[in-house]
């Protein structure tokens, strides 16, 4: 008998059809797909663009996660990798996959990592995890970035997420004036339940910008990194992802820019 199967956390994403024959018959089933399950889809894909015997940037979030438990399985066949946040650092280091310093590397083969949104150009917004500027640092040394990500962050126009903008703590509230000037709704990202400033592994704030829609990512990502007391801004238009794997219903897709 067909059941439906939820998977471990996440919103219900999309339908897939199976089949499968029984007794001479095809039965065919309606799955429902979760978020979490296409985040782990793509995950699995994005082990295809693993060199053998390099270093792998690893990137932050739910997907690079479920990346990092496939690395494990084929751990050995890397040299090693470099962390873009102490969360992933530690979740390699649990799966005994080693973690260079990036000081002590001079090329990493390919950068993984996830996005908050995707444009079919290839311009991202990413920092939903805080990670933003190891991400960006990670990926500056990497010869490819392939991002992995369940098809809702593929977008039209980047901005429906607000974008992550990390500070200097000092600078927090002139940067907020001049976002605001740029015409978004700049807002202090806080720790869970509290009022206190989240800080970043960097000892940075993270200012959140709503309202933004993006026409020229490119011409904002320079304006944003102008602005003094930015360490850095969420938006990786300038050097954006050269493929990006999609979780869908039908599979995986991959764009390449
Ligand atoms: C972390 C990031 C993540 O890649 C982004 O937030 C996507 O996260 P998830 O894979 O959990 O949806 O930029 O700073």
């Amino acid at each position: 008998m067909w059941r439906l199967r939820r998977g471990g956390g996440g919103n219900v994403a999309v339908l897939r059809r199976r089949s499968v024959k029984m007794a001479g018959f095809f039965f065919t089933s309606a799955h429902i797909m979760t978020q979490d399950e296409l985040k782990q889809a793509v995950a699995r894909a994005a082990i295809d663009y693993v060199v053998d015997g390099e270093i792998i940037g690893v990137g932050t979030g739910s997907t690079a996660n479920f990346f990092i438990d496939e690395l494990a399985k084929i751990k050995d066949r890397i040299k090693g990798t470099v962390a873009s946040s102490e969360a992933t650092a530690a979740r390699l280091r649990g799966h005994g996959i080693p973690v260079f310093d990036l000081n002590d590397v001079e090329a990493i083969a390919v950068y993984i990592d996830g996005a908050d949104e995707i444009t079919e150009q290839g311009a991202m917004i990413k920092g939903g995890g805080a990670a933003l500027t190891r991400e960006k640092i990670v990926a500056s040394v990497s010869q490819q970035f392939v991002c992995i990500a369940d098809g809702s962050k593929l977008v039209p126009t980047l901005g429906t997420f607000p974008l992550p903008v990390e500070v200097i703590p000092m600078a927090r509230a002139v940067v907020m004036r001049k976002l605001a000037a740029l015409g978004g709704q700049p807002r202090l990202r806080t720790k869970p339940g509290s009022d206190e400033a989240f800080i970043t592994d960097n000892g940075g704030e993270i200012i959140d910008v709503a309202g933004m829609q993006i026409a020229d990512p490119v011409a904002l990502e320079t304006e944003i990194n102008g602005i003094v007391g930015v360490i850095a801004v969420g938006l990786f238009a300038r050097s954006g992802a050269d493929v990006c794997l999609l979780g869908m219903a039908d599979g995986v897709k991959t764009l390449t820019f």
